[in-house]
């Protein structure tokens, strides 16, 4: 058994029975049949196909081909011994249109879906909206349009009546901050407007459909489901204006409204140049600062910045910021060249539990894409042996023990992802599975990670 290396390769550590070890998907990523059963058309339907939107001209079309192997890929999950399973709803699944009565066929999918796993004894978790918005909503104007919201808040009480005696926590939004910001100010995702007035302003929609959202599932689903949302909150280092600037628009945003009840003053002051805010109506507050259950963490890596140098203000990922320059940071790195920084997630989680101490913190996505290698061995037994990405998630499973060692309400981690999947604007280029996909046969094969995870699940132990 080692502990506190500075590194954070530490083996032996163990996990309280409680704790919850699982793996998430989302379902444009994996479902593919795009048009079967009823499903009307996405944001990501419609980016995918848009020439030079995605690498290599990807399409979530086929995908994992996971809507057609619901049974198989239920048992690779019970096979892996997984607490818990995260996955995402399609809207476009329920409401083809985005309005009106559920699609049969589309809630029969997740029914499948989440009795398969019960079955199986693996907790669901689903997220409502992880970015596939139905295109007819996109032709209203999107999250640029306030009527969006009111439409989530429809769609969440269908879903939450329908499966919410079965789910045991339901995500309302994904990562609001890639809806807006990649969305529709750097413009890199779905449905890749660049304009970084609207970025706010469906920043602000995205705040109010999780408010409205939350209170349309208490409505219906069982007292006992919980209710979350998840964040990709950024860790910011460099000097503190900078720090300052990019957490108020990259965190502070979203949790200001959702988890404090108001937008952070210095954020409404520094973006008075973009924006009057007068999108936020009267009211509008009270009803997206709702009582949740747990705090969904997305992370990655870390952000090193430089003291700002006055440029002018181009639409980004971070309306406002484009004059604080992005500094280089030391390795390693993922093939998505982002830095692997175990600490940041203690930091982030740390900083969290202090702003928000009674709020239970759940890890809702962390992992490693890496250019793996498929080998066949001695015995004719695929294998693929990704050294650097069990050492990433034992790194990172170290910084979770860490924070629960510092006395922080951390209640699980889902390794993102359960297998190889389409990674939005990077198409099929980028592996993040801890279960190979071969997407010429659809094979699937358990990654070194994928049996080192099972390890850990089992004995509760990092391996
Ligand atoms: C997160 C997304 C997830 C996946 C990972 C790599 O931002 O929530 O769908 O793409 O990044």
């Amino acid at each position: 058994m080692t502990v506190d290396n500075p590194d954070y390769r530490d083996s032996g550590l163990r996990f309280p029975d409680e704790f919850v070890l699982g793996s998430a998907t989302a379902a444009y990523q994996i479902e593919g049949a795009v048009d079967e059963d009823g499903r009307g058309a996405s944001i990501w339907d419609t980016f995918s196909h848009t020439p030079g939107a995605v690498q290599n001209g990807d399409t979530g079309d086929v995908a994992d081909d996971h809507y057609h192997r619901l049974e198989s890929d239920l048992d690779l999950i019970a096979s892996l011994g997984l607490d818990a399973y995260r996955f995402s709803i399609a809207w476009p699944r329920i409401q083809p249109t985005g309005r009106g009565p559920a699609n049969p066929a589309g809630l029969a999918f997740y029914k499948r879906l989440v009795d398969g796993l019960l079955q199986r004894g693996v907790t669901p978790v689903a997220t409502l909206y992880h970015w596939d918005l139905p295109q007819a909503l996109e032709d209203e104007g999107g999250w640029r349009n306030r009527q969006t919201a009111y439409a989530f808040a429809d769609y969440a009480r269908i879903v939450g009546g329908a499966l919410g005696d079965r789910v045991a926590v339901w995500t309302t939004l994904n990562e609001p901050w890639c809806s807006a910001f990649l969305g529709h100010g750097s413009g890199e995702h779905a449905p890749g407007w660049q304009d970084n007035a609207e970025a706010l302003t469906a920043a602000h929609h995205l705040n109010l459909a999780h408010g409205l959202g939350v209170s349309a599932l208490r409505e219906v689903i069982s007292a006992t489901a919980q209710i979350s949302v998840t964040h990709n909150l950024h860790v910011i280092r460099g000097d503190a204006e900078s720090v300052r600037r990019i957490e108020a628009v990259g965190n502070r945003i979203f949790t200001g409204p959702m988890l404090h009840g108001a937008y952070p003053a210095d954020l409404l002051a520094d973006t008075l140049p973009l924006t009057d805010w007068s999108f936020v109506k009267p009211g509008d507050l009270e009803l997206i600062h709702q009582p949740i259950d747990v705090l969904g963490i997305n992370y990655y890596n870390t952000t090193l910045v430089g003291p700002a140098a006055g440029a002018a203000s181009r639409a980004s990922a971070f309306p406002g910021t484009d004059d604080i320059p992005r500094l280089d940071q030391p390795g390693p790195f993922t093939e998505m060249d982002w830095n692997i920084e175990p600490s940041g997630l203690l930091q982030l989680l740390a900083a969290t539990h202090a702003e928000f101490p009674d709020l239970p913190l759940m890890i809702t996505e962390s992992g490693a894409a890496f250019d793996d290698v498929a080998t066949v061995d001695d015995h004719g037994v695929s294998r693929v042996h990704d050294a650097d990405r069990v050492d990433y998630l034992r790194r990172h499973f170290t910084a979770a023990h860490r924070a629960l060692q510092a006395g922080i309400d951390l209640r699980g981690y889902f390794v993102w992802s359960l297998m190889d999947n389409f990674e939005w604007a990077y198409g099929y280029s980028k592996r993040f599975g801890i279960v190979r996909v071969d997407y010429e046969t659809q094979e699937r094969t358990l990654k070194d990670s994928a049996l080192w995870y099972r390890e850990l699940i089992a004995e509760r132990r990092i391996p």
